[in-house]
């Protein structure tokens, strides 16, 4: 099949073919334990199940307004300006199936082709892959361990050009559960009014974290006019297989990212935005249990990573992963990742995954029981000791 020569620039999450190599393995009867998936081990909380059902019965499953219901477009505007700081209009949010498309639209409409866009290295993978497929340059901008995983303002000014168009953060971070300081983002912020480029703010784990607050990029001066926030339900609520997310930006950008999502899709499902507003402003008490138990999986990981010979292990600040050094184990990241799932039953990403400065970490999803954390542990510590021999 000769397919359009620009798929061969479109990458993928390798994440999911992990995900199929565990299950084929578990179909022979192995048992794997999962620390691969980047989504919350939690259901949906019940109250935004019975809103969803409702929804159904009360009629809500015809086509929606393209940009998204006004109810949902208000309690974004509502709740977000108050959880992000900011003054947010509902006619500067754009609903969409899922966090995703935000990231794909917001590319399409303000990159062309021979543009520069800086991204995070590791970071998550799409990025990279809808800059390539869009013909624009890929400018990766390292991630340090040693700066809690933020970037280096100054290596960042290095990589600026008249081509850089946009630049990608993602805080906190996947993969590295990194949180960028403060004073990093007002570095950040004052490069793209210097230099006029745009950043594209993805926020979907801004409500998973644990030490300290939130910061969005958006509130340092001459911000709003120029970043897109990304923001969803996926992470925050659980509700991965739902598709809801939204983003924050300009309200005629948000013309123009309607105008693709009418391309696209149409519009996002009717009764899971409904649901959506129950979401947002109903009973918050589920998705803060979450947080909390996310956090005690957190200390018990970070703990057990750190007691490993040839593991050591920074303490995440938020999202629900841990990106642990292997250098001192002698392999690489492949290596020790194949090894984990094969001899030791844990299915864990590379950090090659997540990007070539991934090299020499892994990426560990804590969405999983205390119980499963400490065998996986006890199994990473096993088959660590094993390649000393
Ligand atoms: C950094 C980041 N952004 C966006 C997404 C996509 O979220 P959604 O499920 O809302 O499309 C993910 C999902 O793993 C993510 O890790």
């Amino acid at each position: 099949m000769k397919l359009a020569e620009r798929m061969s620039r479109l990458g993928t999450e390798s994440a999911f073919e992990v995900l199929a190599r565990a299950k084929s393995l578990e179909a022979e009867g192995k048992e794997i334990i999962h620390l691969e998936i980047g989504e919350p081990d939690f259901d949906t909380p019940d109250n935004i199940r019975e809103a969803a059902v409702k929804a159904i019965w009360d009629g809500y499953t015809h086509y929606s307004a393209a940009q998204g219901i006004v109810e949902l477009r208000n309690a974004v505007a509502e709740v977000d300006s108050r959880r992000k700081g900011l003054e947010i209009k509902p006619e500067e949010v754009v609903v969409t199936p899922g966090a995703k498309p935000i990231m794909f639209f917001g590319m399409l409409a303000l990159v062309d082709e021979g543009d520069e866009v800086i991204y995070p290295n590791p970071g998550f993978p799409i990025y990279e892959s809808v800059i390539e497929f869009l013909g624009a340059k890929a400018v990766p901008i390292q991630l340090h361990e040693s700066k809690g995983f933020s970037l280096d303002v100054g290596e960042l000014k290095s990589k600026i050009t008249s081509k850089t168009k946009m630049m990608i953060i993602n805080s906190p971070q996947n993969p590295t559960g990194g949180v960028i300081p403060k004073e990093d983002l007002e570095a950040i912020a004052a490069l793209a009014v210097e230099n006029d480029f745009w950043v594209l703010s993805d926020e979907v784990y801004s409500e998973i974290i644990y030490e300290g607050v939130h910061n969005s990029i958006a509130v340092f001066p001459g911000m709003r006019e120029r970043t897109i926030i990304i923001d969803g339900y996926s992470k925050t609520y659980a509700m991965t297989g739902w598709r809801l997310g939204y983003g924050v930006m300009p309200a005629e950008l948000a013309q123009a990212m309607t105008q693709l999502q009418i391309n696209a899709t149409s519009c996002t499902c009717t009764f899971t935005q409904v649901a959506g507003v129950e979401g947002l402003k109903g009973d918050q008490a589920a998705a803060k249990a979450m947080v909390a138990e996310f956090k005690k999986r957190r200390d018990v990981i970070v703990e057990g990573l750190n007691a490993i010979d040839g593991i050591t292990c920074l303490l995440p600040k938020g999202a629900f992963y841990v990106f642990p050094n292997i250098t001192g184990t002698g392999v690489t990241s492949q290596e020790l990742s194949d090894k984990l799932l094969y001899e030791g039953g844990v299915a864990v990403l590379p950090g090659t995954a997540f990007g070539s400065f991934g090299e020499g970490y892994l990426r560990l999803s804590y969405a999983n029981s205390v119980e499963n954390i400490r065998k996986a542990l006890a199994s990473i510590e096993k088959t660590v000791a094993g390649l000393k021999k």
